[in-house]
C-alpha cells in the first residue's frame, strides 16, 4: 500500500488536507494522526472492518481494546448510553486533553472496536490537528498508539513513518507531541474511580475535581503481580528498546557510580552502552557511553516528554546495553516511571546503603 505523509502546521491548517484525511477514515481507511500525548493510528470507530485494519497494521491482538476519539463533548453521547456525574465532571475540568475516561458501551458501537468489551474509552485530545480531523472524519476515530505493538508510542512522525509507512493510507506530520506519554485512563463504570494508566492528568488532580477517593488497578501499583490488569494493553510487553534495559534507584551518587561500574564491565566485553540520565548527573558518567539528557530532576514533564524518543533513539544508535536512573514519581512523574519500569521489564537495582 502507498501512504501518503503529508505536513500540517497548527497555526494554519490546510483545509484541503484534513477533508481528504476526513475521507479515507469515512471510505474505511487508516490515518495516524498527531496528539497532544502521543501519534495516533486512526479508524472509523462504527466501522468494525476499520477497527480489524488497525488490529492488523499494528500486529496488535485483537482482544486489545481501542480508544473512541471525540471533537465534542456532546457526541459522548453517542458512545454511552449513560454518563455518570463524576465522568461529567472529569470532562468540564479535563476535556480536550489527556484524559480518557471508560464507559458502558453503546450497541452502536462495535465489538471490534472495544475488543469484545461491554465497555469503550473514550477521549477528546486537545491538539488542534486532532481535533480538526476527527470533526473531518465523522466525529469517531477509533485509535491506539500508532506504533507497530511492542513498541515505544510515536511522539513524532518519523517514528510512525518507521513503523507504519506501507502498512495504512496517511500519515500527518503535525511535529512532535507535547506530553509524550499515553492518556491517563480512569475507569468510571464502578463505584470508586479506578486508574487503569497513570498519565500527564495525576489521581490527585482527578481526586480533588471528584471530591472523593481514586485507587490504581492493582496491578499497577503491585509491580510483581500476576494481577491481570483492567486494561487489557497494560499486559502486554511494552515500549521495549531493542537493548536489555536496567533501571538503577538510590542515592544520584550512588547511582552514577554503580552505572559507570557496571557500564565499564559491558564496556570490557566490546558491548555499546548507554545511560539516559537527569542533567544534573551527567558530569558524573565516563565519557565513553552514549548519554541521554532526559532533563532536571526538578523538570519531570521534560522526562516524561523525552522518554518514548530516548527509547527510539537508543534504538537507532545501536546501544547493546542502557542503563536508566530512577526518576522522581511526583506529578507525571509517577507515569514515566510506570513506561519505564515496563521498558525495563521490571528490572531495577535498588542500591541501598
Ligand atoms: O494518549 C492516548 O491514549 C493515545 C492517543 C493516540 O490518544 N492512545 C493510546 O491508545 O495510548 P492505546 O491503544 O495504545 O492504549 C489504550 C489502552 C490500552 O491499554 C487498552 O487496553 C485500554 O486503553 N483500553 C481501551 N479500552 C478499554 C476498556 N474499555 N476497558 C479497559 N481498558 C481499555
Ligand atoms: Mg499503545
Amino acid at each position: 500500500m502507498n501512504t501518503e505523509i503529508v505536513t500540517l502546521d497548527e497555526k494554519e491548517i490546510d483545509p484541503v488536507i484534513i477533508a481528504r484525511a476526513g475521507e479515507i477514515i469515512k471510505n474505511g481507511g487508516l490515518v495516524a494522526f498527531p496528539t497532544e500525548t502521543v501519534y495516533g493510528l486512526g479508524g472509523d470507530a462504527f466501522n468494525p472492518d476499520s477497527s480489524k485494519k488497525i488490529y492488523a497494521a499494528k500486529g496488535r491482538p485483537s482482544d486489545n481494546p481501542l480508544i473512541v476519539h471525540i471533537a465534542d463533548t456532546e457526541d459522548l453521547k453517542k458512545v454511552t448510553p449513560e454518563i455518570p456525574v463524576s465522568a461529567q465532571k472529569l470532562a468540564d475540568a479535563f476535556w480536550p486533553g489527556p484524559l480518557t475516561m471508560i464507559f458502558k458501551k453503546s450497541p452502536d458501537i462495535p465489538r471490534e472496536t472495544t475488543g469484545g468489551l461491554d465497555t469503550v474509552a473514550v477521549r477528546m485530545p486537545s491538539d488542534r490537528i486532532a481535533a480538526e480531523f476527527i470533526k473531518a472524519a465523522g466525529g469517531f476515530v477509533a485509535a491506539p498508539s500508532a506504533n507497530l505493538s511492542g513498541k515505544p508510542s510515536p511522539t513524532e512522525a518519523r517514528y510512525v513513518i518507521e513503523d507504519m509507512n506501507g502498512r495504512i493510507d496517511m500519515i500527518i506530520d503535525g511535529g512532535e507531541s507535547q506530553v509524550g506519554l499515553e492518556s491517563t485512563i480512569v475507569d468510571l463504570t464502578e463505584d470508586t474511580p479506578v486508574i487503569l494508566r497513570p498519565g500527564y492528568i495525576t489521581e490527585k488532580m482527578i481526586s480533588e475535581v471528584l471530591g472523593s477517593e481514586v485507587i490504581f488497578d492493582k496491578a499497577i501499583v503491585e509491580v510483581a503481580s500476576d494481577v491481570a490488569p483492567k486494561a487489557p494493553g497494560m499486559k502486554y510487553r511494552h515500549y521495549a528498546p531493542k537493548a536489555p534495559l536496567t533501571i538503577v534507584e538510590g542515592d544520584p551518587g550512588d547511582v552514577v557510580a554503580k552505572i559507570n561500574e557496571l557500564g565499564n564491565q559491558d564496556n570490557a566485553c566490546g558491548k555499546k552502552v548507554a545511560v539516559i540520565a537527569s542533567s544534573e548527573n551527567i558530569p558524573g558518567y565516563d565519557g565513553s557511553f552514549i548519554i541521554k539528557d532526559v532533563g532536571s530532576f526538578d523538570h519531570e514533564e521534560e522526562a516524561a516528554h523525552l522518554l518514548f524518543k530516548t527509547l527510539r533513539e537508543l534504538d537507532d544508535q545501536g546501544a547493546d546495553v542502557i542503563y536508566s536512573e530512577a526518576f522522581k514519581e511526583s506529578g507525571v512523574g509517577y507515569a514515566t516511571m510506570n513506561r519505564l519500569i515496563k521498558a525495563a521489564g521490571h528490572h531495577i537495582l535498588k542500591i541501598r546503603r
